[in-house]
Protein backbone atom coordinates (compact mmCIF):
# COMPACT_ATOMS: atom_id res chain seq x y z
CA UNK A 1 0.00 0.00 0.00
CA UNK A 2 2.85 2.69 1.04
CA UNK A 3 4.71 1.40 -1.82
CA UNK A 4 1.62 1.95 -4.45
CA UNK A 5 1.52 5.63 -2.38
CA UNK A 6 4.75 6.60 -3.12
CA UNK A 7 4.97 5.44 -6.90
CA UNK A 8 1.38 7.41 -7.06
CA UNK A 9 3.47 10.84 -5.77
CA UNK A 10 6.34 10.32 -7.80
CA UNK A 11 4.50 9.88 -11.03
CA UNK A 12 2.51 12.80 -10.16
CA UNK A 13 5.58 14.85 -9.33
CA UNK A 14 7.29 13.27 -12.51
CA UNK A 15 4.35 14.54 -15.13
CA UNK A 16 3.91 18.02 -12.92
CA UNK A 17 7.71 18.70 -14.02
CA UNK A 18 6.96 17.24 -17.48
CA UNK A 19 4.38 19.99 -18.07
CA UNK A 20 6.20 22.08 -16.26
CA UNK A 21 8.62 22.23 -18.60
CA UNK A 22 6.96 21.97 -21.54
CA UNK A 23 4.85 25.23 -20.77
CA UNK A 24 8.60 26.43 -20.05
CA UNK A 25 9.52 25.43 -23.49
CA UNK A 26 6.95 28.08 -25.24
CA UNK A 27 8.59 30.90 -24.21
CA UNK A 28 12.75 32.33 -25.12
CA UNK A 29 15.16 30.29 -23.79
CA UNK A 30 16.36 32.00 -20.73
CA UNK A 31 18.30 30.86 -17.37
CA UNK A 32 17.18 27.30 -16.07
CA UNK A 33 13.91 27.50 -13.79
CA UNK A 34 12.95 25.54 -10.97
CA UNK A 35 9.03 24.19 -11.12
CA UNK A 36 7.09 26.29 -8.71
CA UNK A 37 9.90 28.72 -7.77
CA UNK A 38 11.19 29.52 -11.19
CA UNK A 39 14.52 32.39 -11.33
CA UNK A 40 13.51 33.02 -8.02
CA UNK A 41 16.61 33.01 -5.52
CA UNK A 42 18.94 33.64 -8.23
CA UNK A 43 17.79 37.43 -8.93
CA UNK A 44 17.31 40.38 -6.29
CA UNK A 45 14.12 41.39 -7.19
CA UNK A 46 15.13 44.85 -5.60
CA UNK A 47 18.24 45.28 -7.36
CA UNK A 48 17.00 44.12 -10.97
CA UNK A 49 19.19 45.96 -12.66
CA UNK A 50 22.37 44.48 -11.70
CA UNK A 51 20.52 41.03 -11.37
CA UNK A 52 18.88 40.75 -14.94
CA UNK A 53 22.25 41.65 -16.57
CA UNK A 54 23.99 39.16 -14.91
CA UNK A 55 21.48 36.87 -15.49
CA UNK A 56 20.52 37.71 -19.06
CA UNK A 57 23.89 38.18 -20.80
CA UNK A 58 23.89 34.70 -22.73
CA UNK A 59 20.56 34.88 -24.68
CA UNK A 60 21.34 37.04 -27.47
CA UNK A 61 19.29 40.15 -25.96
CA UNK A 62 15.70 38.01 -25.31
CA UNK A 63 15.16 35.59 -22.80
CA UNK A 64 12.50 34.49 -20.49
CA UNK A 65 12.84 34.98 -16.42
CA UNK A 66 10.66 33.08 -14.31
CA UNK A 67 9.69 35.11 -11.30
CA UNK A 68 8.19 32.26 -10.84
CA UNK A 69 5.85 34.02 -13.15
CA UNK A 70 7.60 34.09 -17.52
CA UNK A 71 8.86 37.84 -17.78
CA UNK A 72 10.50 38.35 -21.01
CA UNK A 73 13.13 40.70 -20.83
CA UNK A 74 14.40 42.59 -23.47
CA UNK A 75 17.75 44.11 -23.50
CA UNK A 76 18.84 44.92 -26.69
CA UNK A 77 18.03 48.49 -28.17
CA UNK A 78 17.38 47.29 -31.60
CA UNK A 79 15.16 43.65 -30.00
CA UNK A 80 13.28 47.06 -28.05
CA UNK A 81 12.93 48.64 -31.27
CA UNK A 82 11.56 46.23 -32.88
CA UNK A 83 8.91 44.79 -30.19
CA UNK A 84 7.84 48.96 -28.88
CA UNK A 85 7.75 50.35 -32.13
CA UNK A 86 7.65 48.54 -34.98
CA UNK A 87 5.14 46.05 -33.29
CA UNK A 88 3.92 48.90 -30.81
CA UNK A 89 0.29 47.33 -30.79
CA UNK A 90 1.00 43.83 -29.27
CA UNK A 91 3.16 45.66 -26.64
CA UNK A 92 0.62 47.65 -25.12
CA UNK A 93 -0.90 46.13 -22.43
CA UNK A 94 0.47 46.10 -18.63
CA UNK A 95 0.15 43.48 -15.99
CA UNK A 96 -2.74 43.70 -13.88
CA UNK A 97 -1.48 43.46 -10.05
CA UNK A 98 -3.89 44.83 -6.84
CA UNK A 99 -0.49 46.59 -5.53
CA UNK A 100 -1.11 48.64 -8.77
CA UNK A 101 -4.90 49.09 -8.65
CA UNK A 102 -4.17 51.22 -5.34
CA UNK A 103 -3.49 54.14 -6.90
CA UNK A 104 -6.44 53.56 -9.38
CA UNK A 105 -9.12 55.22 -7.63
CA UNK A 106 -11.15 52.87 -9.92
CA UNK A 107 -11.01 49.76 -11.65
CA UNK A 108 -8.44 49.72 -14.79
CA UNK A 109 -8.64 53.66 -14.32
CA UNK A 110 -6.03 56.27 -14.64
CA UNK A 111 -3.31 56.29 -17.48
CA UNK A 112 -0.07 53.93 -16.04
CA UNK A 113 -1.92 50.54 -15.09
CA UNK A 114 -4.89 50.86 -16.94
CA UNK A 115 -5.71 48.82 -20.51
CA UNK A 116 -7.43 48.64 -23.72
CA UNK A 117 -9.79 51.45 -24.66
CA UNK A 118 -10.17 53.02 -21.18
CA UNK A 119 -6.25 53.36 -21.33
CA UNK A 120 -6.47 55.13 -24.50
CA UNK A 121 -8.91 57.42 -23.51
CA UNK A 122 -7.64 58.61 -20.83
CA UNK A 123 -4.36 59.09 -22.19
CA UNK A 124 -5.69 60.66 -25.32
CA UNK A 125 -7.75 62.85 -23.13
CA UNK A 126 -4.77 63.81 -20.39
CA UNK A 127 -2.14 64.75 -23.27
CA UNK A 128 -4.72 66.95 -24.67
CA UNK A 129 -5.54 68.91 -21.64
CA UNK A 130 -1.83 69.25 -20.77
CA UNK A 131 -1.36 70.18 -24.31
CA UNK A 132 -4.17 73.00 -23.94
CA UNK A 133 -1.99 74.41 -20.88
CA UNK A 134 1.04 74.43 -22.72
CA UNK A 135 2.73 71.13 -21.84
CA UNK A 136 6.60 71.84 -23.01
CA UNK A 137 6.06 74.95 -24.30
CA UNK A 138 6.20 78.42 -23.55
CA UNK A 139 3.22 78.34 -20.34
CA UNK A 140 4.65 75.82 -18.76
CA UNK A 141 8.48 77.79 -19.17
CA UNK A 142 7.05 80.35 -17.73
CA UNK A 143 5.90 78.02 -14.55
CA UNK A 144 8.95 75.98 -14.40
CA UNK A 145 11.24 78.79 -14.12
CA UNK A 146 8.78 80.68 -11.37
CA UNK A 147 9.20 77.32 -9.42
CA UNK A 148 12.77 77.59 -9.87
CA UNK A 149 12.64 81.09 -8.28
CA UNK A 150 10.99 80.08 -5.48
CA UNK A 151 13.88 77.57 -4.87
CA UNK A 152 16.59 80.05 -5.40
CA UNK A 153 15.41 82.32 -3.24
CA UNK A 154 14.79 79.79 -0.01
CA UNK A 155 18.82 78.81 -1.13
CA UNK A 156 20.05 82.69 -1.01
CA UNK A 157 18.31 83.06 2.09
CA UNK A 158 20.26 80.10 3.48
CA UNK A 159 22.55 81.42 6.17
CA UNK A 160 24.97 78.56 5.74
CA UNK A 161 25.50 76.44 2.67
CA UNK A 162 28.43 74.67 3.38
CA UNK A 163 26.26 71.61 4.41
CA UNK A 164 22.76 71.85 2.35
CA UNK A 165 20.59 68.98 1.60
CA UNK A 166 19.33 69.45 -1.79
CA UNK A 167 16.79 66.65 -1.94
CA UNK A 168 14.25 68.81 0.14
CA UNK A 169 14.41 72.02 -2.11
CA UNK A 170 14.41 69.79 -5.13
CA UNK A 171 11.64 67.98 -4.01
CA UNK A 172 9.11 71.06 -3.07
CA UNK A 173 10.23 72.95 -6.43
CA UNK A 174 9.18 69.23 -8.45
CA UNK A 175 6.18 69.10 -6.68
CA UNK A 176 5.25 72.93 -7.06
CA UNK A 177 5.28 72.11 -10.40
CA UNK A 178 3.06 69.05 -10.88
CA UNK A 179 0.70 70.56 -8.17
CA UNK A 180 0.38 73.89 -10.18
CA UNK A 181 -0.58 71.95 -13.71
CA UNK A 182 -2.96 69.19 -11.96
CA UNK A 183 -4.81 71.27 -9.27
CA UNK A 184 -3.80 75.23 -9.73
CA UNK A 185 -1.85 76.02 -6.61
CA UNK A 186 1.36 75.48 -5.15
CA UNK A 187 3.02 74.78 -1.84
CA UNK A 188 5.01 77.44 0.40
CA UNK A 189 8.31 76.20 1.09
CA UNK A 190 7.96 77.14 4.86
CA UNK A 191 4.57 75.37 5.60
CA UNK A 192 4.63 72.30 3.68
CA UNK A 193 8.30 70.53 4.86
CA UNK A 194 7.36 67.79 7.13
CA UNK A 195 3.98 66.68 5.01
CA UNK A 196 5.49 66.52 1.74
CA UNK A 197 9.10 64.91 2.81
CA UNK A 198 6.43 61.84 4.63
CA UNK A 199 4.30 61.45 2.25
CA UNK A 200 6.52 61.25 -0.78
CA UNK A 201 9.99 60.29 0.07
CA UNK A 202 8.94 57.59 2.89
CA UNK A 203 6.42 55.84 1.16
CA UNK A 204 8.03 55.35 -2.35
CA UNK A 205 11.76 54.24 -0.36
CA UNK A 206 9.36 51.81 1.16
CA UNK A 207 10.12 48.27 1.15
CA UNK A 208 5.99 47.62 1.72
CA UNK A 209 5.95 48.47 -2.14
CA UNK A 210 7.91 45.49 -2.96
CA UNK A 211 5.89 43.52 -0.59
CA UNK A 212 2.80 44.77 -1.82
CA UNK A 213 3.66 43.51 -5.16
CA UNK A 214 3.99 39.85 -3.92
CA UNK A 215 1.73 39.91 -1.47
CA UNK A 216 -1.25 41.59 -2.42
CA UNK A 217 -3.22 41.58 0.26
CA UNK A 218 -1.02 43.72 1.70
CA UNK A 219 -2.64 46.95 -0.36
CA UNK A 220 -5.63 46.37 1.70
CA UNK A 221 -4.05 47.19 5.29
CA UNK A 222 -4.64 51.21 5.80
CA UNK A 223 -0.76 52.03 6.33
CA UNK A 224 0.56 51.70 2.48
CA UNK A 225 -1.87 53.23 0.24
CA UNK A 226 -4.27 56.00 2.25
CA UNK A 227 -1.70 58.62 2.94
CA UNK A 228 -0.84 58.93 -1.00
CA UNK A 229 -4.63 58.58 -1.78
CA UNK A 230 -5.79 61.19 0.83
CA UNK A 231 -3.34 64.04 -0.36
CA UNK A 232 -4.52 63.56 -4.07
CA UNK A 233 -8.20 63.82 -2.90
CA UNK A 234 -7.46 66.79 -0.68
CA UNK A 235 -5.75 67.92 -3.92
CA UNK A 236 -8.30 67.62 -6.23
CA UNK A 237 -11.01 68.76 -3.75
CA UNK A 238 -9.56 72.12 -3.38
CA UNK A 239 -8.81 72.99 -7.19
CA UNK A 240 -12.86 71.87 -7.47
CA UNK A 241 -14.18 73.89 -4.65
CA UNK A 242 -16.51 76.39 -5.88
CA UNK A 243 -15.19 75.67 -9.45
CA UNK A 244 -18.55 76.04 -12.11
CA UNK A 245 -18.06 73.63 -15.28
CA UNK A 246 -19.18 77.20 -16.87
CA UNK A 247 -15.66 78.56 -16.45
CA UNK A 248 -12.62 78.53 -18.01
CA UNK A 249 -10.98 75.82 -16.64
CA UNK A 250 -7.61 77.10 -14.46
CA UNK A 251 -5.75 73.55 -14.35
CA UNK A 252 -6.02 69.86 -15.05
CA UNK A 253 -8.72 68.93 -12.72
CA UNK A 254 -11.09 71.50 -13.63
CA UNK A 255 -10.27 71.02 -17.54
CA UNK A 256 -11.02 66.98 -16.93
CA UNK A 257 -14.37 67.69 -14.58
CA UNK A 258 -15.43 70.41 -17.79
CA UNK A 259 -14.57 67.28 -20.28
CA UNK A 260 -16.68 64.62 -18.13
CA UNK A 261 -19.69 66.82 -19.49
CA UNK A 262 -19.45 65.85 -23.03
CA UNK A 263 -17.12 62.41 -22.78
CA UNK A 264 -18.89 59.56 -21.68
CA UNK A 265 -15.46 58.16 -20.76
CA UNK A 266 -14.42 60.57 -18.42
CA UNK A 267 -15.86 59.68 -14.58
CA UNK A 268 -15.18 60.67 -11.08
CA UNK A 269 -13.23 57.90 -10.68
CA UNK A 270 -10.54 58.29 -13.58
CA UNK A 271 -9.93 62.10 -12.52
CA UNK A 272 -8.89 60.76 -9.09
CA UNK A 273 -7.00 58.04 -11.32
CA UNK A 274 -5.47 60.37 -13.82
CA UNK A 275 -4.82 63.03 -11.26
CA UNK A 276 -2.97 60.38 -8.92
CA UNK A 277 -0.74 58.98 -12.01
CA UNK A 278 0.51 62.38 -13.37
CA UNK A 279 1.01 63.83 -9.86
CA UNK A 280 3.01 60.81 -8.59
CA UNK A 281 4.79 59.77 -11.66
CA UNK A 282 5.75 63.80 -12.35
CA UNK A 283 7.36 64.01 -9.45
CA UNK A 284 9.04 61.28 -8.09
CA UNK A 285 11.39 60.43 -11.23
CA UNK A 286 11.94 63.63 -12.81
CA UNK A 287 13.19 64.77 -8.49
CA UNK A 288 15.20 61.70 -8.56
CA UNK A 289 16.67 62.69 -11.97
CA UNK A 290 17.88 66.29 -10.61
CA UNK A 291 19.75 65.04 -7.41
CA UNK A 292 21.63 62.99 -9.55
CA UNK A 293 22.52 65.86 -11.50
CA UNK A 294 23.46 67.81 -8.08
CA UNK A 295 25.98 64.81 -7.02
CA UNK A 296 27.39 64.63 -10.66
CA UNK A 297 27.99 67.96 -10.85
CA UNK A 298 29.48 68.28 -7.57
CA UNK A 299 31.85 65.28 -8.42
CA UNK A 300 32.80 66.38 -11.50
CA UNK A 301 33.88 69.90 -10.93
CA UNK A 302 35.51 70.60 -14.60
CA UNK A 303 32.52 69.84 -16.35
CA UNK A 304 30.20 71.78 -13.99
CA UNK A 305 33.23 74.74 -14.89
CA UNK A 306 32.30 74.21 -18.72
CA UNK A 307 28.36 74.17 -18.63
CA UNK A 308 28.71 77.27 -16.38
CA UNK A 309 31.08 78.92 -18.97
CA UNK A 310 28.35 78.53 -21.55
CA UNK A 311 25.31 79.57 -19.31
CA UNK A 312 27.21 82.86 -18.44
CA UNK A 313 28.51 83.45 -22.02
CA UNK A 314 24.83 82.81 -23.51
CA UNK A 315 22.41 83.62 -20.74
CA UNK A 316 24.39 85.83 -18.42
CA UNK A 317 23.70 86.66 -14.66
CA UNK A 318 20.69 88.70 -15.16
CA UNK A 319 17.83 86.44 -16.21
CA UNK A 320 17.16 82.90 -15.90
CA UNK A 321 18.15 80.12 -18.58
CA UNK A 322 14.84 79.73 -21.31
CA UNK A 323 14.09 76.98 -23.65
CA UNK A 324 15.04 79.12 -26.54
CA UNK A 325 18.71 79.45 -25.33
CA UNK A 326 18.97 75.64 -25.49
CA UNK A 327 19.83 76.58 -29.62
CA UNK A 328 23.04 77.95 -28.78
CA UNK A 329 23.95 75.68 -26.10
CA UNK A 330 24.86 72.48 -27.17
CA UNK A 331 26.99 71.10 -24.03
CA UNK A 332 24.18 72.24 -21.61
CA UNK A 333 21.38 69.79 -23.93
CA UNK A 334 24.21 67.25 -23.39
CA UNK A 335 24.92 67.46 -19.79
CA UNK A 336 21.12 66.86 -19.30
CA UNK A 337 21.28 64.08 -21.60
CA UNK A 338 24.22 62.41 -19.75
CA UNK A 339 22.60 63.00 -16.05
CA UNK A 340 20.13 61.25 -17.60
CA UNK A 341 21.85 58.32 -18.88
CA UNK A 342 23.72 57.70 -16.22
CA UNK A 343 21.19 58.42 -13.59
CA UNK A 344 18.78 55.51 -15.26
CA UNK A 345 16.47 56.15 -12.84
CA UNK A 346 13.77 53.72 -14.16
CA UNK A 347 16.10 51.46 -14.12
CA UNK A 348 13.32 48.70 -14.20
CA UNK A 349 11.21 50.89 -16.40
CA UNK A 350 7.77 50.08 -16.48
CA UNK A 351 6.57 46.19 -17.16
CA UNK A 352 4.32 45.73 -20.40
CA UNK A 353 1.98 42.66 -21.62
CA UNK A 354 1.82 41.53 -24.62
CA UNK A 355 -0.93 40.44 -27.24
CA UNK A 356 0.90 38.36 -29.58
CA UNK A 357 4.50 36.52 -30.75
CA UNK A 358 5.30 35.37 -27.19
CA UNK A 359 2.15 33.88 -25.17
CA UNK A 360 -0.88 36.43 -24.94
CA UNK A 361 -0.52 38.19 -21.35
CA UNK A 362 3.30 37.18 -20.62
CA UNK A 363 4.95 40.63 -18.86
CA UNK A 364 7.78 41.89 -20.95
CA UNK A 365 10.60 44.23 -19.36
CA UNK A 366 12.25 46.39 -21.79
CA UNK A 367 15.69 46.80 -20.12
CA UNK A 368 16.19 50.43 -20.90
CA UNK A 369 19.06 50.19 -18.22
CA UNK A 370 21.08 48.18 -20.21
CA UNK A 371 21.05 50.01 -23.11
CA UNK A 372 22.12 53.18 -21.40
CA UNK A 373 24.78 51.74 -18.76
CA UNK A 374 26.06 49.00 -22.05
CA UNK A 375 25.25 49.82 -25.30
CA UNK A 376 28.30 49.47 -27.13
CA UNK A 377 27.50 52.63 -29.19
CA UNK A 378 28.32 54.44 -25.57
CA UNK A 379 32.43 54.16 -25.00
CA UNK A 380 33.06 53.55 -21.50
CA UNK A 381 29.72 54.16 -20.91
CA UNK A 382 30.79 53.81 -17.03
CA UNK A 383 32.31 57.03 -16.99
CA UNK A 384 30.22 60.50 -17.11
CA UNK A 385 30.93 62.39 -20.11
CA UNK A 386 28.59 64.69 -21.42
CA UNK A 387 31.31 65.60 -24.65
CA UNK A 388 30.53 62.35 -26.27
CA UNK A 389 27.44 63.57 -27.31
CA UNK A 390 28.54 66.33 -28.99
CA UNK A 391 29.52 65.81 -33.08
CA UNK A 392 32.53 66.91 -34.19
CA UNK A 393 31.49 70.19 -35.31
CA UNK A 394 31.18 71.00 -31.62
CA UNK A 395 27.91 72.26 -32.28
CA UNK A 396 25.22 69.81 -33.05
CA UNK A 397 24.49 66.49 -30.78
CA UNK A 398 25.15 63.17 -31.86
CA UNK A 399 21.68 61.44 -32.78
CA UNK A 400 22.90 58.04 -33.01
CA UNK A 401 23.50 58.24 -28.92
CA UNK A 402 20.31 60.54 -28.37
CA UNK A 403 18.69 57.86 -29.94
CA UNK A 404 19.55 55.39 -27.90
CA UNK A 405 19.57 57.32 -24.50
CA UNK A 406 16.03 56.51 -23.45
CA UNK A 407 14.96 57.06 -19.80
CA UNK A 408 11.33 57.76 -20.91
CA UNK A 409 11.61 54.14 -22.84
CA UNK A 410 9.93 54.15 -26.50
CA UNK A 411 6.62 53.43 -28.41
CA UNK A 412 2.76 54.68 -27.94
CA UNK A 413 3.10 53.82 -24.00
CA UNK A 414 6.26 55.53 -23.65
CA UNK A 415 6.20 58.14 -20.29
CA UNK A 416 3.36 60.50 -20.96
CA UNK A 417 5.46 63.60 -19.24
CA UNK A 418 8.49 63.39 -20.99
CA UNK A 419 8.34 66.96 -22.43
CA UNK A 420 7.28 68.86 -19.24
CA UNK A 421 10.16 66.55 -17.49
CA UNK A 422 12.78 67.82 -20.27
CA UNK A 423 11.42 71.51 -19.64
CA UNK A 424 12.21 70.90 -15.80
CA UNK A 425 15.40 69.37 -16.11
CA UNK A 426 16.81 71.54 -18.93
CA UNK A 427 15.92 74.62 -16.52
CA UNK A 428 16.71 73.70 -13.41
CA UNK A 429 20.37 72.13 -13.68
CA UNK A 430 20.84 75.41 -16.21
CA UNK A 431 19.55 77.55 -13.69
CA UNK A 432 21.49 76.16 -10.45
CA UNK A 433 24.74 75.75 -11.85
CA UNK A 434 24.54 79.40 -13.17
CA UNK A 435 23.93 80.50 -9.88
CA UNK A 436 25.98 78.31 -7.38
CA UNK A 437 28.80 76.38 -7.43
CA UNK A 438 27.70 72.66 -6.51
CA UNK A 439 31.09 71.18 -4.15
CA UNK A 440 31.03 68.36 -2.19
CA UNK A 441 31.15 69.39 1.67
CA UNK A 442 34.61 70.52 3.02
CA UNK A 443 36.41 66.63 3.37
CA UNK A 444 34.00 64.37 2.12
CA UNK A 445 34.00 62.12 -1.00
CA UNK A 446 31.01 62.04 -3.47
CA UNK A 447 29.31 58.60 -3.18
CA UNK A 448 27.82 58.10 -6.77
CA UNK A 449 27.19 54.17 -5.83
CA UNK A 450 22.54 54.07 -6.54
CA UNK A 451 20.54 53.20 -3.85
CA UNK A 452 17.95 50.74 -5.62
CA UNK A 453 14.37 50.98 -4.14
CA UNK A 454 11.99 51.44 -6.55
CA UNK A 455 13.89 54.17 -8.44
CA UNK A 456 17.84 54.15 -8.46
CA UNK A 457 18.54 57.09 -6.46
CA UNK A 458 21.52 58.58 -5.36
CA UNK A 459 22.81 58.36 -1.74
CA UNK A 460 21.36 61.06 1.02
CA UNK A 461 24.94 63.42 0.89
CA UNK A 462 24.39 67.01 1.22
CA UNK A 463 26.58 69.50 -0.68
CA UNK A 464 28.39 72.78 -0.42
CA UNK A 465 27.05 75.70 -2.29
CA UNK A 466 29.10 78.73 -3.40
CA UNK A 467 27.54 81.60 -5.42
CA UNK A 468 28.87 81.59 -8.78
CA UNK A 469 28.19 85.69 -9.26
C1 LIG B 1 12.95 62.28 -15.56
C2 LIG B 1 11.66 62.11 -15.46
C3 LIG B 1 10.86 60.93 -15.93
C4 LIG B 1 11.28 59.68 -16.32
C5 LIG B 1 12.70 59.14 -16.37
C6 LIG B 1 10.08 58.93 -16.68
C7 LIG B 1 10.11 57.62 -17.15
C8 LIG B 1 8.96 56.90 -17.49
C9 LIG B 1 8.99 55.55 -18.00
C10 LIG B 1 10.24 54.71 -18.28
C11 LIG B 1 7.69 55.17 -18.19
C12 LIG B 1 7.22 53.79 -18.69
C13 LIG B 1 7.02 53.85 -20.18
C14 LIG B 1 6.75 52.48 -20.82
O1 LIG B 1 5.98 51.69 -20.31
O2 LIG B 1 7.34 52.23 -21.87
C15 LIG B 1 6.84 56.28 -17.80
C16 LIG B 1 5.47 56.28 -17.87
C17 LIG B 1 4.68 57.36 -17.51
N1 LIG B 1 5.11 58.60 -17.09
FE1 LIG B 1 7.04 59.20 -16.87
N2 LIG B 1 8.99 59.71 -16.50
C18 LIG B 1 9.41 60.95 -16.04
C19 LIG B 1 8.60 62.05 -15.77
C20 LIG B 1 7.23 62.09 -15.87
C21 LIG B 1 6.40 63.27 -15.66
C22 LIG B 1 6.93 64.67 -15.33
C23 LIG B 1 5.09 62.86 -15.82
C24 LIG B 1 3.81 63.64 -15.71
C25 LIG B 1 3.66 64.90 -15.43
C26 LIG B 1 5.11 61.45 -16.15
C27 LIG B 1 3.99 60.69 -16.40
C28 LIG B 1 4.01 59.37 -16.84
C29 LIG B 1 2.80 58.61 -17.13
C30 LIG B 1 1.35 59.09 -16.97
C31 LIG B 1 3.23 57.35 -17.56
C32 LIG B 1 2.35 56.17 -18.00
C33 LIG B 1 2.21 56.18 -19.52
C34 LIG B 1 1.28 55.07 -20.04
O3 LIG B 1 1.20 54.01 -19.43
O4 LIG B 1 0.63 55.29 -21.07
N3 LIG B 1 6.42 61.02 -16.17
N4 LIG B 1 7.64 57.33 -17.40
Amino acid sequence: MLLAIVIALFSSLVYACIQYYRYVARYPKGPFPLPFIGNHGVVDFERQHTGFERISKDFNGICTIFTPSPLVHLRDYELIKEAFIENGDDYIGRPQNKMFEMFAFAPNGGVINSIGDNWREQRRTALSILRDFGMGKNVQETLVQSAITDMLDYLDEMKDRTNVDMHWPIQVMIVNVVNEIMFGFRHKYAESGPLLKFLLDRIFSSKLMFLGISLPFLVDLPFIGWHVQQFVIDNIHRALDGYSTDDEPSCFAQAYKQRMLTNKALDEGNLYAVCSDFFLAGMETTMTTLRWAMVLMAKHQQIQDRLRAEIHSVVGTNRLPSLNDQNNMPFSRACVLEVQRCANVLSNNVYRETRQSIPAGTMVNADIHHVMAHDPLFVHPEKFNPQRYIAEDGNTLRKDLIERTIPFSIGKRSCAGESLAKVELVLCLAAMVQHYRILPCEGVEIDLEPLARGLLRPRDQNLRLEKAF
